[in-house]
């Protein structure tokens, strides 16, 4: 069947508010008439909350970058199969709350498994799922890991993993935004909730009005060979 809907994905650094922008962007569409489905990842389904409790929850076994990249993969593929594409083919608008270039930027980058290999999952998982629009929520690293350190729960592999962890994923989702400016807007995110919504209302207002155009398929862009010569993360 035909893709109809819009596909919206936030994505970005620990700490960055990410899940109340999604919450509330929602809530915007749905004040624009859309029918929405608001998602994460790892989760959204039975499966993908089940790998999201292995990898993030209190006692997460040891996993390699690959393994851990590839348990992102799989959380993701029956999230698509799920949720993702019978929303779209509804004619729904789909907003997720992360999405492929979290694994692009964590262990892309931040784990230092490389562009290439995270790509190669891509093009098997993702295929014609490809979000129509990315905010990527940027918050310098420093500020990231104090926020998390904030938090009550326990801290998760990627936050325990500290500041040089944080600093490349940061440095990946950059490369991300530059790379694909068609697709991905970065949003200053140290700043109130309210003045980030409105920044990211603006923005997804602006897609709305010209999102037919944007919607042709689009030819992805070389990896730039820099990208896979960063060093293994502290683990
Ligand atoms: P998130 O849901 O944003 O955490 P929280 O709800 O605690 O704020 O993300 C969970 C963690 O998983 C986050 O540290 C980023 C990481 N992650 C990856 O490393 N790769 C991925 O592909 C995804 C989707 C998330």
């Amino acid at each position: 069947m035909r893709r109809r809907g819009i596909f919206i994905t936030l994505d970005g650094m620990d700490g960055s508010g990410k899940s109340t922008q999604a919450r509330l962007l929602g809530e915007f569409l749905r004040a624009r008439g859309y029918r929405v489905v608001t998602t994460r990842e790892p989760g959204g389904t039975p499966l993908g909350e089940a790998i999201r409790r292995v990898l993030l929850g209190r006692r997460a076994p040891r996993a390699s970058a690959l393994a851990e990249l590839a348990l992102m993969y799989a959380a993701r593929a029956q999230h698509i199969e799920e949720v993702v594409r019978p929303a779209l083919e509804r004619g729904q608008a789909v907003v997720s709350d992360r999405y492929h270039d979290a694994s692009m930027a964590y262990q892309g980058y931040g784990r230092g498994l490389g562009a290439a290999t995270v790509r190669a999952f891509d093009r098997i998982v993702c295929r014609d799922w490809q979000p129509d629009l990315t905010l990527i929520l940027d918050l310098e690293p420093e500020e990231s890991l104090r926020r998390v350190r904030g938090r009550k729960q326990r801290r998760s592999r990627f936050e325990a993993a500290g500041l040089p962890f944080l600093k490349r994923v940061r440095a990946g989702y950059r490369a991300i935004a530059r790379r694909e400016p068609e697709r991905v807007i970065l949003v200053r995110a140290g700043r109130s909730v309210a003045e980030v919504q409105r920044d990211i209302r603006a923005h997804v207002e602006r897609f709305l009005h010209n999102g037919r155009r944007r919607r042709a398929p689009r030819r992805r862009q070389p990896v730039p060979s820099a990208t896979v010569t960063l060093p293994m993360g502290a683990f």
